[in-house]
C-alpha cells in the first residue's frame, strides 16, 4: 500500500465533494468456491482499497461528513484464527497504516449505524455487486435487499468517480509497472505459440506470469483462434497453422492496479496476405487513435475516427462501399467492430464499471450514442490529463451477425455481403494498448509491446 498520507488526502478530497451525512465503504469478504473455508483468491473492493489501502476482509471504513471524522471498524483476529493464518495486524495497527486513529470493533459499527438511522442521517453507500454486501447494507439501513442498489448515493458515486478517474503520479507508477507485467505475458504467448499446442497451455502460462508478479490476472484470459467472439474464455482448441490467435489479457498488481493488452498473431509465425490486409487496418486505427488522443477531445471522437479508419480500409478491400465517413457515422462499421474503442483503466480493469458506466465514461456534455456499435463505447467523454484508457480497435467476422444483417438487408448501401462471406472462418483481430492522457497528448503505458506485422513476424522467428 502507499504511505498513509495518500489515503488521508484521498478521504479529505472526497469530503470536499460531499455535503452532509455518513459515508460507508465496505471491504469485500472472502468468497467461497465450494464450501465456506475454501475460498477464491481474495479480491478487495476497489473503492475501499482506494480510500483505505487495506487488502483484508471484514473491515468497514466510515467517513462521518458532519463530524469530520474518519473511522475504521473491524474485529481483531482471535488465537483460533492466528493458529491457521499466522499473526495478523490488530485493528489499531491497521488504522495506523491508513492514517485513522478512531478504530473500533464490528459491534460498535452496528451501534453507530443504529444511531445514525435513528437520527435519520443521510447514509451514503456505493452500489454493492456482491450479495453479502447487499444483505449487510439492507440490514444496516432497514431497507429491502431489492431496494439497496437503487438507493446507492449518486452524490457519492459521482464524487468517487471524480477522484478515481484522474490518476495521480503514484498510481501512474503502479499502472506503468503492471503494464510491464502485461507486456511479459504477451511476449511469452507470442514466443510459445506453436501449432499442435492447446490454447489452454498458453493461457495457463501467461496467467502464471501474472500470479508470479502480483495478484494474478485482471480479468479472465481471452485467448482463442476464434477471436471473433469478443470475450472468448474457451481455451480448448489445438493451435493450427494458417489461423490467427487473439490474446487479450492483463495483470493486476499487488496494490490492485490493472493492465489490459490485446495482440493478434498468426500461429504459423507469418501472416497470410488476407490476414495482413485486415491486420494493417486495425493497426492504423490503433495508431491513429494514439496519435490523436489528447485533453479536451471527446473519446467518442477518437472512437469515431477509428471506426472511420476501419470503414475506409474495408472499403478499399471491397468489403464495404460508399462513403466511409458516413458509413461509420451511421454504424455500418459495427458489423465488423461491434464494440467501442476503449474504457477507463485503474483499480478495476473496466474502471469503476460497478458504479455505473454512464457516470464513469459519460457526463452532462457527452451522452451515450444509441446506434449499435457506438452504443457499446464505454468511455465517450472529454479526455482530461490523468485519465488512463485502453485503445482497442478490432475487426471481426461473426458468422451469426453477418447472417442476421444480410437477412435484414441492413446497410446494403455500405456492405458487400458477397465479399464479406469470403471471410467467414477468418476469426478476429484486435490490437490494444493502454494510454495515459498527459497535458498535451498521451503516452503509451508500459514498455513497448511489438505490434507491426514485421515486428510480430520477427519476434515469432526467434
Ligand atoms: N480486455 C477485456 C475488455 O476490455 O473487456
Amino acid at each position: 500500500m502507499f504511505n498513509k498520507e495518500i489515503y488521508i488526502n484521498r478521504r479529505k478530497r472526497l469530503r470536499a465533494h460531499l455535503g452532509e451525512g455518513v459515508v460507508i465503504l465496505l471491504s469485500n469478504n472472502e468468497a467461497p468456491m465450494n464450501y465456506p473455508s475454501n475460498t477464491y483468491r481474495y479480491r478487495q473492493d476497489s473503492s475501499f482499497n482506494y480510500f483505505f489501502g487495506l487488502q483484508l476482509p471484514g473491515l468497514v471504513g466510515v467517513i462521518d461528513l458532519d463530524e469530520g471524522k474518519d473511522m475504521l471498524f473491524g474485529d481483531d483476529y482471535t488465537i483460533d484464527d492466528i493458529i491457521w493464518m499466522g499473526n495478523q495486524p490488530t485493528i489499531t495497527e491497521l488504522g495506523e497504516m491508513c492514517g485513522i486513529s478512531h478504530v473500533q470493533n464490528i459491534d460498535a459499527f452496528t451501534a453507530y449505524m443504529e444511531n445514525a438511522c435513528a437520527k435519520v442521517r443521510k447514509i451514503h453507500f456505493l452500489p454493492p455487486y456482491r450479495a453479502d454486501s447487499q444483505l449487510l447494507l439492507s440490514k444496516l439501513t432497514n431497507m429491502s435487499v431489492y431496494d439497496v442498489n437503487a438507493n446507492a448515493s449518486v452524490e457519492l458515486i459521482k464524487a468517487v468517480i471524480a477522484l478515481r478517474n484522474c490518476k495521480q503520479p503514484e498510481e501512474i507508477t503502479e499502472i506503468d509497472a503492471v503494464c510491464n507485467t502485461g507486456v511479459k505475458m504477451h511476449l511469452a504467448a507470442i514466443h510459445h505459440c506453436k501449432a499442435g499446442k492447446i490454447e489452454r497451455e498458453l493461457a495457463g502460462m501467461i496467467e502464471g506470469i501474472a500470479l508470479s508478479e502480483g495478484n494474478g490476472i485482471s480479468f479472465p484470459v481471452i485467448l482463442s483462434q476464434n477471436g471473433e467472439t469478443l470475450h472468448n474464455n474457451n481455451h480448448e482448441q489445438i493451435l493450427e497453422n494458417g489461423r490467427l490467435l487473439l490474446v487479450d489479457a492483463g495483470a493486476e498488481s499487488v496494490s490492485g492496479y490493472s493492465s489490459d493488452y490485446t495482440r493478434t498473431f498468426p500461429v504459423s509465425g507469418k501472416f497470410t496476405t488476407k490476414q495482413r490486409e485486415i491486420y494493417e487496418i486495425v493497426l492504423k486505427a490503433n495508431m491513429d487513435s494514439i496519435a490523436m488522443a489528447k485533453p479536451g477531445l471527446r473519446y467518442f471522437d477518437v472512437h469515431l475516427n477509428a471506426t472511420t479508419v476501419i470503414a475506409d480500409g474495408l472499403t478499399k478491400l471491397g468489403l464495404m462501399k460508399g462513403n466511409p465517413v458516413d458509413a461509420a457515422k451511421e454504424g455500418a462499421h459495427a458489423l465488423f467492430m461491434p464494440h467501442g474503442l476503449g474504457h477507463m483503466l485503474g483499480l478495476d480493469v473496466h474502471d469503476m464499471e460497478g458504479l455505473g458506466e454512464n457516470y464513469v465514461g459519460y457526463d452532462e456534455q457527452t451522452k451515450r450514442s444509441t446506434i449499435f456499435g457506438h452504443a457499446s463505447l464505454r468511455c465517450g467523454r472529454e479526455l482530461q490529463p490523468g485519465f488512463v484508457v485502453t485503445v482497442e480497435p478490432g475487426i471481426y467476422f461473426i458468422p451469426q451477425l453477418i447472417d442476421q444483417w444480410e437477412k435484414e438487408k441492413k446497410f446494403t448501401n455500405y456492405i458487400n455481403y458477397n465479399k464479406v462471406r469470403e471471410y467467414i472462418g477468418f476469426g478476429g483481430i484486435r490490437i490494444e494498448d493502454d494510454i495515459l492522457i498527459t497535458q498535451n497528448g498521451c503516452r503509451v503505458l508500459g514498455k513497448a509491446l511489438p505490434k507491426t506485422v514485421a515486428d510480430i513476424e520477427n519476434l515469432m522467428k526467434q
